[in-house]
Parts: C-alpha cells; structure tokens; sequence
C-alpha cells in the first residue's frame, strides 16, 4: 500500500472555505475534518476574513491553496507575492500550501485563470526550476494540482500525465491531484483518465480534490457547481487505492448550496474508500456496488464522450 506523501498527514475528507457558511461553521462548529483556504483571500485581509479564518485555523486543520503563484510563466517569480504567502503560512500554520500546474499570466498581466502550459521538455526544466526555488523560499513542499484545460499546444512533446510525473520526481515536490479535474480533460481532450492517474508518483500525491462540474455536450466546463458524478467518483476510488488514501477535499464554488449539503457530499467520499468491503448503500446516493463504469453523457455510449479537436490552438 503506497502512503508516504511527503511524510504529510492524511488529514480525512474536508471542504473548501466559503463566505456564504462563516456564520454556519462559527455558530456551530460542526465536526469537519478539515478546511482549505484559498490563499490570495486572505493574505492581505486584516478585515473579517481573516479574523474568521483565525477562529477556523484554531479549531481545525487547514490548507492553503493558491491560484496565483503562476509556476509555468516566464515572467520572474514574484517574491512579493511569495512574501505574502509565507505570512499567511507563518500565521495560520497550515498542513500544507499548494498552487496548480499552470501559468496565469505574462508581462505582469493576471487573466485570473489558470491556462495550460506547453508539455515540452523546455517548460519542464523551466517549472521544476521554478519549483525549487519556491520550495527553497517557503521552507516547506509545494504540493501541485493538475488544472483542467480545454485547449492545448500543438508544440506539446509528452502527455500531461508525463510531464506532471517528471516534475514531481525532478522538483521533489508533492501532487494535488484533482480526479475531476482529471474526467474534464481526458473528455476535453479525449484520453484516458485512469492511464492518467496510474501514471502518477502515487507516493508523492497529498492531497485529492474532487468536484462537480457541467457537461455542455460538446464539452465540460469545470463549474464546480453540482454533486459529484459517478465516473468522477470512481476514478476516485482508483486513486484511493493506488495511493492508500489522502486527504480529501470537496470543491464547491457556485450555486453554493448550505454548507450541510456540501459537507454531506464530501462524506460519500467513504463508500469509494475500499470496495471490496460490503458497505451499505447511502440513503441519497447509490451503493458502491451500483456506480456504474460509464459517464454520464446521455446516449453517448462512450467512456470518453465528446473530443474537443476544434479548440485545439498552437500558440507560439
Ligand atoms: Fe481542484
């Protein structure tokens, strides 16, 4: 059974911290394992944020979890906003900080989002590069999400699953591995999600992110915005096993429903842990044994529906 991560804990199932529940989770305090923060949210709040974030970081265990390191850019780290982010971590003693396997701009631009990177041999040596310096600055690992994408880069040398792997090994750093991230792309750019996660330094990875997302029939747009999916869920249960288990952690970021629900959803998360074991079915989900092997795109008949050829770009 592979369980090292980093020698970090597996912290149990938790769910993303969310405004919308602050007066929830204060008044009541509700028996969750864990909480993840996004880090740029609070590292330059001395307002309400952070004094809830405070109350939250007293009382359970927390992660940090960024959306702006930008890894994969060519513009110079911004040890400005690494200074930040060592702050945040020095304050509120998280388990672990990540950020994802991306860029999100150039040129000192933002586009707020997380884009893919050329999969070349170039980019790798240029993130692992950039990983340990990270990783020298902050004093602790880096654990790195694979982002979803709906478009990649003709100039692309090597699967992503490859390129992530090899930075993993090379930089020394952890792995957030996002499973619906993972049903997004392979559907986006037709491959397949379990070649993905069997390829990955299963010792190395930290950390599971699952979510829902919405399928527009021609594709998947990661909305993080509905219940999890059986396809989603059962490519989960393949990490689980590959990996002996990791901190688990619930995405839900629009229509928000109350936090109850969301944390309702993050327990299913149990019934994937060993299915060889005769669990019970969930009283609002299927038996393990139910969850089927397919997707569920409607009629598609396929595992993998709906390639995306048409927003393949090259960029230079
Ligand atoms: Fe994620």
């Amino acid at each position: 059974m592979t369980v090292p991560r980093l020698g970090l804990p597996n912290l149990g199932l938790g769910v993303g911290l969310r405004s919308i529940h602050y007066p929830h989770l204060l008044r009541e305090q509700p028996a969750v394992d864990w909480f993840e923060v996004i880090s740029e949210n609070y590292m330059d709040s001395r307002g309400r944020p952070r004094h809830v974030l405070d109350q939250i970081a007293s009382r359970y265990p927390v992660v940090m979890h960024g959306v702006s390191l930008s890894i994969g850019s060519t513009d110079p780290l911004d040890f400005e906003y690494l200074k930040r982010l060592k702050a945040l971590a020095t304050a509120i003693r998280p388990a672990w900080v990540s950020d994802h396997v991306c860029w999100t701009g150039v040129a000192g631009q933002n586009t707020h989002d997380l884009l893919p990177l050329p999969l070349t041999e170039g980019s790798l040596r240029h993130v692992v590069s950039r990983v340990r310096q990270v990783q020298d600055f902050l004093e602790r690992p880096l654990i790195l999400e694979n982002p979803s994408s709906y478009v990649g880069f003709r100039s692309s040398t090597m699967p992503e699953w490859e390129f992530i792997a090899r930075m993993a090994e090379e930089a020394d750093c952890g792995l957030l591995l996002d499973v619906n991230n993972v049903y997004v792309s392979a559907t986006n750019h037709e491959f397949d999600p379990e070649a993905f996660i069997r390829a990955l330094p299963a010792e190395r990875i930290v950390q599971f992110h699952i979510a829902g997302h919405t399928h527009c029939g021609t594709h998947i747009i990661d909305t993080h915005d509905h219940p999890v999916i059986d396809p989603v869920w059962n490519l989960y249960r393949l990490a689980h096993q590959l990996t002996g288990g990791a901190s688990t952690l619930l995405e839900w970021d629009a229509q928000i429903p109350p936090f109850e629900v969301v944390h309702a959803e993050v327990l299913k998360a149990k019934h994937y842990w060993a299915v060889s074991l005769d669990l019970p079915p969930l009283p609002d989900g299927p038996a393990v044994s139910s969850v089927p092997d397919v997707d569920i795109h409607e009629g598609s008949g396929r595992s993998i529906p709906q390639p995306l050829p048409s927003l393949l770009v090259e960029v230079q």
